[in-house]
This record gives structure tokens, C-alpha cells and sequence, in this order.
């Protein structure tokens, strides 16, 4: 079977279900994501789909443009075609927006970009345009700090006793933006901690736990257990960093720190057995129901007012750190 989900129709009126809020007038709403198969973004995903739960009388048609942005493309085309009131985009290319820019101004429906985010000049083109996200600095800072804790509070971390870190960069994806704020203020944040940083390398593996165990595999049989840090641009790539150190033999005080973004659920739990030094919490749940309450609003032509748009368009959910002392609560929460 094909990885494509062709086009998934789920009614979700729910009759009989007494906690769903009516909304005025039927409406659709169309929703195409990246790569369902990215851990964050199905995670992200699962908590639209039950936000959406409290609504009846909505239709959503999602779509999983697998890495192709004119796959994407005909997507909204296609949902535009279809009726749909508003439309959701996790754009695949973030600075080739165009097209998807073209067709909603044409035809007036709104389109709430979300997670990959498009140039501000690109989100000037036309007024019904928004963006659902978080700031990638945020996230980059909070990282560094975790991982300069973790390196402060154990004389062991130095391993060649050198007094400078010996460090690789687990980067996400080539021109995303959160791979590249978040590598460059996780490594500043260190320096700015007044410590001395050493690069050995920053493979790129896509944000993908696999891509990221085969870099890491390589860097292992070059460097063996001489690596002090790893800063992962997420859990899922620090994961499968996990997976090569384990695959290689080596014990846990050969690892180095390695530290991930996202919070994920398999991420809180490296957290919490201690195999990551910690991770930022990207929040999903809060940028899903974000997105949820402006897709009604937008597509039910209600007021945004109570929203708190920043700029009219924006909406950024803060990011948090997590370490040992803390993870349980988000645990406790998912
Ligand atoms: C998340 C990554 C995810 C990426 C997809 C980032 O914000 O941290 O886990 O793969 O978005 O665009
Ligand atoms: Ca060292």
C-alpha cells in the first residue's frame, strides 16, 4: 500500500455526543501535512483531530503530500474545489508558497499555514493568511541551556579533560527554519555560558530517528566514544542517535550528552530513564487547538478578536524545558 492517505473524509458530527459545540452553518475544513510519517507532526495531528471532537457539524479532509510540494499543490486544489472553508498547510517546501498563496487568494479561502513557516514577505500577500507555529529561538536557547547544565554539573562530561566541549549538531532539514535557529542559538547559548565549544561535525538527517542513527553509526567508528555532546534539532533524531550508541556497545558513561526538541512521547521517556539530558517542549496540543479554534473562527466568519493574533496572522505557543526534575509532570499529562 501506497503511504499516501488519498483523502480521508471523517465526518465528525458526532450525533448523540453531548460535549460537541454546534457551530453555526456546516462547514469543511481541509488539512495536508508535510509527511504524516514525522513523529511531531502525527503527534501534532492526533490532538487536531480530537480537538475538532468538541465541534459537530464539521467535515475535515486531510491529505499527506509525502514530501512532494506539487503534490501538495493539487491538494488545495483539490480541497478548494471541494468546498472547503478554510484550509490548513503544512507547507512541504516552506519558501515555495506561491502557488497555494495564488489559488486561496482566487477563490477566497483562508489558508493557516502551521510548523514550517514562510517567509513574513509571503504572508503579506493576501489577508487571509496565518501562521500557527513557535519561535525557533525559543527552542534553540532553551537547548543549549539544558545541555551547559548537564555539562557543568559532572567533571566526567570532559572526556579528553581538554576543558572545551567536543560537540555534533544532529541538524533537522536543509532551509528549515527551526533546524537552522536552533542549531546556531544552541551552540551560542553554550559559548554565551562561558564554555568552550569544539565542532566535529553537523550531519543533516531530516529529522528522522533512522537517517539520524546511520550519521551517528559513522561518526561513532570515527570518533569511537570520544564524542562529549550531541545537540539533536529533535527527540526523533536524538533518538536514533540513542540507537547507535547502543548498537555500538558502548556503555552509558562512554555517551555523550545528548539533548532533543519536541517532547515527544518516546522523547519524555528517554528523558526519564536519563538517556537524554532533556529536551524543549514543543507545544503540540497548544498549537493544535490554536489551530482548531481559528480554523471554526475563520471558516464560520466569526470574529479572531479573542485569538490574540499577533500582527493579525501570527500565533506562536511558548516552548519549556524539560529535565529529569520536571519530566514526570509532562508524562503525567499526555
Ligand atoms: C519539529 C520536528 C519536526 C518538524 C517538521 C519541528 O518543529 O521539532 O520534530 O520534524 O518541525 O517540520
Ligand atoms: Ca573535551
Amino acid at each position: 500500500m501506497k503511504r499516501l492517505i488519498a483523502c480521508m473524509v471523517a465526518l465528525l458530527s458526532l450525533s448523540g455526543c453531548t460535549a460537541a459545540q454546534p457551530v453555526s452553518n456546516k462547514i469543511k475544513i481541509g488539512v495536508t501535512v508535510y509527511d504524516s510519517y514525522d513523529t511531531f507532526i502525527s503527534e501534532l495531528m492526533d490532538n487536531f483531530d480530537a480537538d475538532m471532537t468538541n465541534y459537530s457539524n464539521i467535515t475535515l479532509q486531510k491529505y499527506d503530500a509525502s514530501k512532494t510540494q506539487s503534490q501538495q499543490n493539487k491538494q488545495v486544489e483539490k480541497m478548494i474545489e471541494d468546498g472547503c472553508n478554510v484550509i490548513c498547510v503544512n507547507l512541504v517546501d516552506r519558501t515555495a508558497p506561491k502557488k497555494i498563496i495564488d489559488l486561496a487568494k482566487a477563490s477566497d479561502v483562508p489558508i493557516i499555514f502551521f510548523n514550517r513557516e514562510l517567509v513574513a514577505e509571503d504572508l503579506q500577500q493576501w489577508s487571509g493568511l496565518y501562521y500557527i507555529g513557535a519561535n525557533a529561538e525559543e527552542s534553540g536557547v532553551m537547548e543549549g541551556k539544558i545541555a551547559a547544565d548537564a555539562w557543568k554539573a559532572s567533571a566526567a562530561s570532559d572526556k579528553n579533560s581538554d576543558g572545551i566541549i567536543q560537540y555534533v549538531v544532529m541538524e533537522g532539514e536543509a532551509g528549515h527554519q527551526d533546524a537552522i535557529v536552533r542549531t546556531e542559538k544552541s551552540v551560542n547559548t553554550l559559548i554565551d555560558s562561558g564554555l568552550q565549544v569544539d565542532k566535529l561535525a553537523s550531519p543533516i538527517a531530516n529529522w528522522n530517528k533512522s537517517q539520524a542513527q546511520t550519521r551517528m553509526a559513522s561518526l561513532i567508528t570515527q570518533y569511537r566514544d570520544s564524542v562529549e555532546m550531541v545537540l539533536c534539532n529533535n527527540d526523533d533524531m536524538a533518538l536514533g542517535v540513542i540507537d547507535a550508541y547502543r548498537a555500538a556497545g558502548l556503555s552509558r558513561e562512554q555517551w555523550p550528552i545528548i539533548v532533543g526538541i519536541d517532547g515527544t512521547k518516546p522523547g519524555l521517556e528517554a528523558v526519564a530513564s536519563g538517556e537524554m539530558a532533556g529536551t524543549v517542549y514543543n507545544n503540540k496540543e497548544g498549537q493544535a487547538s490554536a489551530m482548531a479554534d481559528l480554523a471554526v473562527a475563520l471558516a464560520s466568519k466569526e470574529s479572531t478578536s479573542s485569538l490574540n493574533l499577533e500582527d493579525g496572522r501570527y500565533i506562536r505557543l511558548a516552548y519549556e524545558p524539560i529535565t529529569s526534575s520536571n519530566v514526570s509532570e509532562y508524562i503525567d499529562q499526555k
